[in-house]
């Protein structure tokens, strides 16, 4: 069973999703803002149906995205054209397969994904290659206090569906940032509804 086999299936369900927490959703389009120039190229990975992209396309010169699902990036290419964006590319890849020149992008963007991916590290470190030296990733990602019995139990449906869970503390995740060679430069802990660790971490120049 293909890893894009659970994303295909609930792409389109997800596109009619409202926003969990709207606030926070802003919030995080408003911080990522200030990072942006129009003359910038951007690359973001597991775009899902491209709504952050699309938000973020009038403040950069192109965004590149990419998602493993066809479905999500059907989707995605759909609203792009209703909407009139034009410097969005959407491709369907896994971010493994997916191969940029050294010191291509100024920013990159892998929102609730790093969880789900075999290796976070690997991505981490192909990300800071990709990005020019002071460019920035911006991620959003679901951290955990230790695997509880409930991630225990799903995490193996999870694998059967072709979707890999990887429950890791946020310490971990700022670990593996600066490892591969980042300072955190900005760090919204999960606040309310969300759940999630919004950070942006810049490549030392
Ligand atoms: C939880 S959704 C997040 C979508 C979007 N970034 C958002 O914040 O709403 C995870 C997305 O990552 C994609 N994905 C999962 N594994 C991937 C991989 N290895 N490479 C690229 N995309 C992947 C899925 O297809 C899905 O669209």
């Amino acid at each position: 069973m293909g890893r894009s086999f659970f994303w295909d299936r609930i792409a389109k369900r997800y596109s009619k999703q409202p926003v969990g927490d709207e606030a926070t959703y802003q919030k995080k389009l408003e911080v990522t803002r200030e990072y942006f120039q129009p003359e910038m190229e951007v690359f973001e990975f597991g775009c899902g149906t491209g709504s952050t992209a699309i938000a973020h396309a009038p403040f950069v010169k192109h965004i590149q995205a990419i998602d493993i699902s066809s479905n999500m990036i059907e989707i995605a290419k759909g609203k792009a054209t209703t909407g009139n964006i034009e410097n969005v590319t959407f491709s369907q890849s896994s971010v493994d397969e997916f191969n940029a020149s050294d010191q291509t992008f100024d920013a990159v963007m892998g929102h609730s994904i790093l969880h789900l991916l075999d290796n976070k590290e690997q991505a981490i470190a192909k990300v800071h290659k990709m990005l020019k030296p002071g460019g920035v990733f911006i991620t959003s990602t679901a951290c955990i206090g230790k695997p509880g019995i409930l991630f225990k139990i799903l995490s193996p449906i999870g694998k059967l569906l072709g979707l890999i869970l990887r429950a890791f503390t946020e310490q971990e995740l700022e670990d593996a940032m600066t490892g591969a060679g980042f300072v955190i430069d900005y760090k919204r802990q999960p606040s309310g509804k969300s759940k999630s660790l919004f950070m942006v971490a810049k490549k030392v120049e």
